[in-house]
């Protein structure tokens, strides 16, 4: 079993800063073109001089043998965000999108907002640049058990914007429920990314046999069912849906304790994991939309001349599971077991 696709390009995408950029950035770079960067720093990504003087760190990190990377740069909506600035970044092609974050939901998410309400403005001047506003859906209400959280916060912070604002193009990101895949059904202004940990796993793989810090991460990985309607969605070649890795590096420190942070690092092998997905779809004919064509047509680029070829093969090579920083911090690779039966190249 062999297949070509263009290049594939990642539209979610943390790369963090210092020690874990210089270690993180070579995963993606040698993999993926564009490069949708999160903007949640420990600093958030507010200004448009952020974003540029963060974009020339991770350039300058990435190894030379990828040059066709292309790393794109997003705001952290916040109040800090100037609009006049945010219509500099956008003109001056700095910044690429806005990613709203619900204050407490996430990694690095204190500086987000406490509704979605309180940015209308700058949701207007998103609408009228014609730049998506990518969401982080999840509810952060304590009463709302956390598997339905991504439905709470659809319910009543997504459709209401969505409503009042039917031309902004919105970004679903991590899609992670049956319910989210029912938003983004029923408007054309939304579409959405998919990762590779939320299409290859449900929460008993988290939660049953020992539970598994490596697999924890927001929006927590849902049921079977939510997994097969994420499923359904991404290898129908529908066009919009697309991949997002969310490729989110913790060291096992912060991972192995008392209170994990979320995020699962998949760079490495996440496209093999994605490739895994789509064969036991019977569905490989539809990847290349799913992870090359679809997002660069929803950003508004073309897709990759370039390509890659995933062939279907057990590899007696051993597989590297674990990754040093020069800091020190051990991080764990998602999809070590896969990768051993996918050979991928450059072409
Ligand atoms: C991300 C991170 O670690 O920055 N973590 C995660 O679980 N996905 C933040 C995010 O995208 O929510
Ligand atoms: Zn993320």
């Amino acid at each position: 079993m062999k297949i070509e696709i263009p290049t594939p390009d990642d539209w979610h995408v943390h790369l963090r800063d210092d020690a874990m950029l210089d270690a993180v950035v070579g995963y993606t770079a040698r993999r993926f073109r564009y490069a949708m960067v999160m903007p949640n720093l420990a600093a958030p990504i507010t200004s448009s001089t952020d974003a540029a003087a963060y974009r020339d760190r991770i350039v300058a990190a990435a190894p030379a043998d990828a040059p066709d990377f292309r790393p794109v740069m997003t705001l952290y909506c916040s109040p800090l965000v100037d609009l006049d600035d945010l219509r500099r970044g956008v003109a001056e092609g700095v910044v690429k999108a806005v990613k709203y974050y619900p204050a407490g939901a996430t990694t690095n998410s204190e500086a987000g907002g406490a509704s979605m309400s309180d940015f209308l403005d700058l949701f207007e001047t998103l609408a009228e640049l014609d730049v998506r506003l990518l969401v982080h859906a999840e509810s952060t209400d304590p009463a709302i058990d956390i598997f339905d959280r991504e439905a709470a916060f659809i319910e009543r912070e997504l459709i209401p914007v969505s409503d009042r604002l039917p031309e902004l193009g919105i970004t679903l990101e991590h899609v992670s429920t049956r319910a989210g895949v029912a938003f983004v059904d029923e408007r054309s202004q939304a579409a959405a990314t998919v990762t590779p940990h939320h299409l290859a796993q449900e929460r008993s793989d988290l939660l049953a046999d020992g539970m598994r810090p490596d697999l924890y991460c927001k929006p927590v990985i849902n049921s079977a069912d939510d997994r097969d309607a994420l499923i359904a969605a991404a290898t129908s070649g529908r066009a919009d849906f697309f991949l997002g890795t969310d490729s989110a590096p913790h060291p096992t420190t912060a991972k192995y304790g008392p209170k994990a942070k979320a995020g699962v690092f998949n760079a490495a092998y996440g496209l093999e994991v994605v490739a895994e997905v789509f064969h036991q779809a019977g569905a490989l004919e539809n990847l290349a939309a799913f992870t090359s064509t679809n997002g660069a047509s929803v950003y508004d680029v073309e897709a990759s001349t370039n390509s890659v070829t995933l062939e279907r093969t057990e590899i007696d090579a051993d597989v590297a599971t674990t990754f040093t920083t020069k800091a020190g911090d051990e991080v764990v690779l998602f999809g070590a077991d896969v990768a051993t039966r996918w050979r991928v190249t450059n072409d």
